[in-house]
């Protein structure tokens, strides 16, 4: 279940008697080191204590809509943002129905309504309620609603608390947590090699000082993870930067522009995709110093020097792969996107509003806007895990796209 590593799951836990296999799904997700928050309807805390989950999940416990200290510290619109996945387990028929039509009367409702994250119901109720009529056009309703974003788990058929046989049965945690890592693994990229430059580079000015920027690796680790869940094999060229290496990805360490840009024609030869998410310095200083820079004077001029850029070098390479970049901007963003999609050569270009606090540099979240050809897609702010399965996605396909459109230049020139 390493798909599920550094996953956050926002696990919703509603009335029933099955709350109680939660605890055990919670242990299964940590275990699989998953970031887990639960949050409780009033009729789970009826069978299960928010204690225990919260003991379990290491996190606080929310379960209160009009909590202004709960509101204060991470709101229902946080965790709606935060979750990569929801999965409500277990979901009963009152919470399926209220979500249906619309309520957010609750927490777990209104953060359900208010997400752009994958939604998972395990459905648990008496045989006789999940066979009802309205529970089976909720369901239908509700899958029509919300389309490729709604996942039902289950539910099982078996004998249930009550006495009763029948399908209700909520699935046994363990076939769950396997269903839920399952979501994360696309197979869009299965036997691609992707290539990702992440966070920032230094530039020395002398042994103890250099040049840098605020990039934090974030957007460029996310990736790579997305990428391995995608199928991929996925090496990521990564500048200086705090985060622990991603399970199942080759990380190659690279401080300066220029070490960074060897690391990145050194794998060109097998390379299908390369995404050039990394903030490089675009100058360096032309004659850094030996020893530390006494500081004598009040001024200090340093004379710097245009450094290779890295993704352009790239894409106008004999062995081009498919080559997105980013663009960082403060201002005129699509109108700069647009014109470094083609003076760099580019297949793709991710934009990023880099003055905004709340996204881009060294946020958890991030919201960009997609240019290639003559298209464009938006996407809203959201976690950068998230992002990066969507922008992983869009990927894939306009790979796929490309590499059809080769086959069919290739015959033509054949016949
Ligand atoms: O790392 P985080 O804190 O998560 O922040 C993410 C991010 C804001 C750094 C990321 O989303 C982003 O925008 N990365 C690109 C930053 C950047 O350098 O943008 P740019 O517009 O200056 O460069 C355009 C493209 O050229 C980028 O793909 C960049 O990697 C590439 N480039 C730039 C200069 C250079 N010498 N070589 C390059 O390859």
């Amino acid at each position: 279940m390493q798909q599920l590593a550094n996953k956050r799951i926002l696990l919703g836990i509603t009335g029933g008697i099955a709350a109680y296999k939660a605890a055990e799904l919670v242990r299964i997700l940590k275990k699989a080191d998953a970031d887990v928050r639960v949050v409780m309807t009033v009729g789970a805390m009826e069978f299960i204590t928010p204690l225990t989950l919260q003991a379990l999940s290491g996190n606080p416990v929310h379960h209160e809509l009009l909590d202004s200290a709960a509101e204060a510290g991470m709101g229902h619109i946080e965790l709606a943002r935060w979750a990569d996945l929801i999965l409500v387990t277990p979901a009963s028929a009152n919470f399926i129905a209220r979500l249906t039509n619309g309520m957010g009367d609750d927490l777990l409702t209104t953060i359900c309504l208010a997400s752009e994250a994958p939604l998972a119901l395990a459905p648990a109720m008496n045989q006789a309620m999940w066979r009802d009529p309205v529970t089976q056009a909720n369901v239908g309703h509700l899958i029509d609603l919300k389309g490729s974003k709604l996942y039902i788990f289950g539910p099982a058929e078996g004998s249930q608390a009550c006495g009763d046989i029948g399908p209700g049965r909520m699935l046994e945690p363990e076939t769950i947590a396997g269903m839920a890592a399952d979501l994360f693994e696309t197979g869009l990229l299965s036997g691609r090699h992707v290539v990702i430059t992440a966070g920032p580079t230094r530039e020395a000015i002398d042994p103890v000082r250099y040049i840098s920027n605020h990039s934090s690796g974030k957007m460029g680790y996310a990736l790579a993870v997305a990428a391995r869940d995608a199928g991929a094999r996925v090496t990521l060229i990564s500048g200086p930067v705090n985060l622990p290496a991603p399970d199942k990805v080759t990380v190659v360490p690279a401080v300066s522009a220029r070490e960074m840009l060897d690391s990145s024609l050194a794998q060109l030869s097998d390379c299908d995709i390369f995404i050039a998410s990394a903030a490089v310095a675009d100058y360096r200083p032309l004659a850094p110093q030996g020893e530390k820079i006494k500081k004598s004077s009040e001024t200090m001029e340093l004379t710097l020097i245009k450094n290779p850029d890295i993704v352009s070098t790239v894409a106008n390479h004999e062995q081009r792969p498919f080559t997105v970049g980013f663009a960082a901007e403060t201002q005129d963003i699509d109108t700069y996107a647009r014109q470094k999609l083609v003076s760099k050569n580019l297949d793709m270009i991710v934009a990023n509003d880099v003055s905004r606090s709340d996204i881009g540099f060294n946020s958890d979240e991030n919201a960009v806007t997609v240019f290639w050809s003559e298209n464009q897609q938006s996407f809203d702010p959201r976690s950068k895990s998230s992002l990066a399965m969507d922008l992983i996605e869009l990927i894939a396909h306009q790979f796929a796209a490309k590499q059809a459109d080769k086959v069919v230049t290739q015959t033509q020139e054949k016949e």
